[in-house]
């Protein structure tokens, strides 16, 4: 009998200590700090993607945080940004240029969105996916060649 009232209540301390461990999440960053630059990428198709799905079905809180993850993406790993580095020499001044576009202008398009503004939601999205598509144009090949080289 005491036995059995010592495992309810050994039980009972459990199931409370697993609830309160799934019903109050834990103080996770929404993204890593740093992600290899393929992963990272891929993060972002998906984020953007997300800001599409916004637009078309008006969902404003969709864009806003579709777009504040595109701003607040995560760096890239030290090895990565090495490789970057060693590949582009000079250039590497334009890519972060590039960069900088696509952070600034997703920015704004996270605000407009809290504006409820799709006009200006637009106005950014292009200036966003332009610098995506002109950095791709421009660095994507050399890149990633020279990381296959690297493996
Ligand atoms: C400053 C440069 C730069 C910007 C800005 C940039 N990319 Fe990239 N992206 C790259 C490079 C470099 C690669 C190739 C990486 C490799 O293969 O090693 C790449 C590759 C990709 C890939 C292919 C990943 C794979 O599976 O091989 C996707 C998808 C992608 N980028 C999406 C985006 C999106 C969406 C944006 C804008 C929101 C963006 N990129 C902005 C540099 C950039």
């Amino acid at each position: 009998m005491r036995n059995s009232i010592l495992m309810f209540v050994i039980l009972l301390g459990f199931s409370i200590s697993i609830m309160g461990w799934t019903w109050y999440p834990q103080d996770k960053p929404d993204q890593p700090e740093t992600l290899p630059l393929v992963p990272m990428m891929q993060q972002l198709l998906d984020d953007i993607q997300q800001v599409d799905r916004g637009i078309y079905t008006e969902n404003f809180a969709m864009i806003e945080e579709g777009a504040g993850n595109i701003s607040h993406h995560p760096t890239m790993t030290v090895e990565d940004k090495k490789l970057v580095k060693k590949t582009l020499g000079e250039e590497m001044k334009q890519f972060v240029k590039f960069d900088k576009v696509v952070h600034h202008h997703a920015d704004s398009m996270r605000m407009a969105a809290v504006e409820e503004n799709m006009q200006k939601v637009l106005k950014h999205y292009r200036i966003t996916q332009q610098g995506c598509v002109d950095c791709h144009s421009n660095y994507r090949d050399p890149i990633s060649t020279a990381r296959i080289k690297d493996n």
